[in-house]
């Protein structure tokens, strides 16, 4: 079966962690959205690392890892990244595979994103730059170059004809750019890429199913910046719900088994866009500091707020979520009193817990309950029953509101601070 392992909120949920945690009882670990704008942590034996395109079964030696065709990869940062590997005792060109179909960010793209952010003023999406939506359009506009063409004669023509358009947008954007420099270190990106096993990935996935292997699919970003369902237009450019699986791997729906929703105990957002209960003020800023809350791609400071009822509810419905995660309880032990929005009041005063068309326009009011916190550290305590009783009430909480078993609660940033329920 195909497990899916997805963030339910704006991102940075600790998917990366979890991945890592739960990659051994997998055989294969595949990404099928999103590229090098996500940034998964993994902590263990004293080391943090960040990883960007490659999945984050990598440091687990019997695990494939694969990049599939719903990714946008960028073969210089897949480059730096694969360098940044080297002084792990892992064969990454044995345990990698990578999608022939995958598209590929050129330079020119990495520009456009930049044009078009500039062009927006106040309106930008506050992307991180890396590219993501132009490739994403030029898929979509049957325009855009994938993995397998590097490894055609005719490369070189298709790239250009590529970046003849894109030079055309940016002309009229009047965005100035040098790509020279930019387009050796590329090429050169790009044989290096051929070194790796570039094949039919669904082929290799739905291969491993037949077999009885098992597939844990790793999400990137989060459902509520998805494409279709998210905060439009601050959103990504891919479906990051568990949707997006059988069409970024090539998986039936049939295939797909166990759906992993992963939180934070409270909610983060980096970039543009609305967000409800977002703390503008002291608490904000504590829960920032607390749970150092600055992006792993771009360096950004989050936005932090309460833990939000209808988004969470709504992302578990669109994606079946089967078993929820519970990350970085521990940044919450350092408040007295903790807040949870259950509803939103709407500008007409009604009240709902679904979300609406819009949250850019229409100002949604948070109503919150409130609970008493546990106000002490959680170091050290490896079982469920050991944590304190408002914890547990928290965990109850949410479990009741959501409907969805609580089965992982995460404590730390480490491999070994994670509690199975
Ligand atoms: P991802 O994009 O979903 O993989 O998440 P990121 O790696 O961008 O952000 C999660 C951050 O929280 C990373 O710095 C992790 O090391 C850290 N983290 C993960 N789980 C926990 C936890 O339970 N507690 C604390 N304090 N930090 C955690
Ligand atoms: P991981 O996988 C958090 C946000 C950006 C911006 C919007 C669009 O680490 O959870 P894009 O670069 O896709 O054009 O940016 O989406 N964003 C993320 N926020 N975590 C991520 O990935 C993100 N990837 C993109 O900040 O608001
Ligand atoms: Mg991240």
């Amino acid at each position: 079966m195909v497990d899916i392992l997805l963030g339910l909120q704006w991102g940075d949920e600790g998917k990366g962690k979890i991945v890592d945690v739960l990659a051994p009882e997998y055989d294969v670990v595949a990404r099928f959205q999103g590229g090098p704008n996500a940034g998964h942590t993994l902590e263990f034996d004293g080391f943090k690392h960040v990883l960007h395109q490659i999945p984050s079964g990598v440091f687990r030696t019997d695990c494939i890892n694969v990049i599939g065709n719903g990714v946008v990869l960028d073969p210089v940062i897949f480059k730096k990244e694969i360098e940044g590997l080297a002084k792990f005792p892992i064969d990454v060109r044995k345990n990698l595979v990578i999608s022939k179909k995958t598209a590929i960010i050129i330079p020119s793209h990495r520009l456009l994103d930049a044009a078009q952010e500039q062009a927006k003023g106040d309106s930008k999406i506050g992307s991180t730059l890396k590219g993501i939506g132009p490739t994403y359009s030029d898929k979509v506009s049957r325009h855009g170059l994938r993995l397998g063409d590097i490894l055609s004669e005719n490369f070189k023509s298709k790239y250009q004809a590529l970046v003849e358009r894109h030079k055309q947008m940016l002309n009229f954007l009047n965005y100035e750019y040098d790509l020279t420099e930019a387009e050796g270190i590329f090429f050169e990106a790009c044989e290096f890429i051929k070194g790796f096993v570039i094949s039919e990935t669904e082929y290799l996935i739905n291969k491993k199913l037949t077999e009885g292997k098992s597939v844990l699919a790793e999400g990137a970003q989060g459902s509520l910046l998805d494409i279709d369902f998210g905060s439009y237009p601050f959103v990504t450019s891919s479906n990051t719900t568990a949707a997006g699986v059988c069409s970024g791997l090539g998986v039936a729906p049939g295939k797909i088994g166990e759906v992993y929703g992963i939180f934070k105990a409270y909610c983060t957002r980096v970039g543009s866009g609305p967000f409800p209960t977002e703390l503008m003020e002291e608490t904000g800023e504590a829960m920032r500091k607390e749970g150092n809350e600055f992006g792993s791609t771009t360096g950004r400071a989050r936005r932090c707020g309460w833990l939000d009822i209808p988004a969470l509810k709504y992302a578990v419905m669109l994606n079946g979520a089967t078993q929820l995660i519970m990350m970085k309880v521990d940044v919450l032990n350092i408040f007295e009193e903790i807040k949870i929005c259950t509803k939103y009041q709407l500008p007409d005063g009604s009240v709902t817990d679904e979300m609406p068309f819009d949250l850019t326009d229409t100002k949604v009011e948070p109503i919150y309950i409130t609970m008493k916190g546990w106000n002490k550290s959680l170091k050290g305590i490896s079982d469920y029953n050991d944590l304190p009783q408002e914890v547990k009430d928290y965990i109850l909480f949410i479990e009741a509101e959501v409907g969805v078993p609580i089965t992982f609660v995460s404590t730390g940033p480490d491999r070994t601070s994670t509690i199975k329920r």
